[in-house]
């Protein structure tokens, strides 16, 4: 069983608040609100996936192979997948952005069946030659929210998202792969705070994601990302923003 690996948001807080950057064998949920830059820090993922100096292990541990010509994938279910974004994060990073669009499997979901379905091909691709290192989830629960509305449809639906996670965390596992999901959030009463925000999908994505983030706005391009519920580290919080460069300190 190999070693993990890290790759860097580019932003150093949220790394720091990472223990070092996003973790493979994990996978990693931001949630918040729209325009809270979730889609951003997937895009710079798939930017940072082809810069080596954005990539940490331990050269003892890992082999090289291992993470050679690193490719990743991206299931988009909203269509908020843009190309020219990676090219402009790619210019600002001083790489080609072509390859990492040659280097970025983007599949659009239009509901959940598919993005179940192109998660289980995941390991096809690998199979034919693609070291997959990065699957990105964009949304993980619109689809799945959209289709399955009321309490009467609420048990299939969690029974099918835990699947999906399943399917999510054994690629993590098997490939040591950094798996990425965004998460909307709901508002909920709450008996001490007035209203507090919730990621959607209950338990079944609480207790499959290893490390959760709830994405906040803060002043002009600030964000402030808190990582709550993680196992092994403190909830904290980390300030960076999002430039025409893309996600920096
Ligand atoms: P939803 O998917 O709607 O829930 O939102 P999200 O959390 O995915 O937000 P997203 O990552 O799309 O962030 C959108 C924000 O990122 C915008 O409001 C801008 O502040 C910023 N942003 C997006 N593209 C650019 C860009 O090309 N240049 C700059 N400077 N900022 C950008
Ligand atoms: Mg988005």
């Amino acid at each position: 069983r190999s070693t993990v690996w890290k790759l860097s948001t580019n932003s150093g807080e949220l790394d720091n608040v990472l223990g070092g950057g996003l973790e493979s064998q994990s996978v990693t949920e931001f949630a918040g609100v729209f325009g809270s830059g979730k889609t951003q820090i997937m895009h710079q993922s798939c930017v940072n996936l082809q810069r080596p100096d954005c990539i940490f292990f331990d050269e003892s541990a890992v082999s090289d192979e291992e993470l050679a010509a690193p490719k990743a994938v991206y299931i988009d279910t909203e269509g908020t997948f843009r190309p020219e974004r990676i090219m402009q994060m790619a210019e600002h990073a001083g790489i080609e952005g072509q390859t990492i669009l040659d280097n970025t499997f983007v599949a659009r979901a239009y509901n959940s069946d598919m993005q179940m379905l192109f998660a289980e091909k995941i390991e096809d691709l690998i199979n034919d030659g693609n070291n997959i290192k990065l699957v990105v989830i964009d949304s993980l629960t619109s689809t799945f929210r959209n289709e399955y509305t009321g309490r009467g449809k609420l048990a299939e639906r969690q029974q099918k998202l835990g699947r999906h996670m399943a399917t999510l965390n054994k690629l993590a596992d098997l490939f040591n792969c950094v798996v990425l999901v965004t998460n909307q959030v709901s508002a909920k009463p709450d008996a001490f705070f007035g209203m507090a925000e919730q990621a959607i999908g209950g338990h079944i994505v609480g207790h499959a994601a290893t490390f959760r983030f709830f994405v906040r706005k803060g002043k002009g391009d600030k964000r402030v990302a808190k990582l709550y519920d993680s196992p092994h580290l403190p909830d904290s919080e980390a300030i960076f923003r999002i430039t025409e460069k893309g996600i920096q300190d």
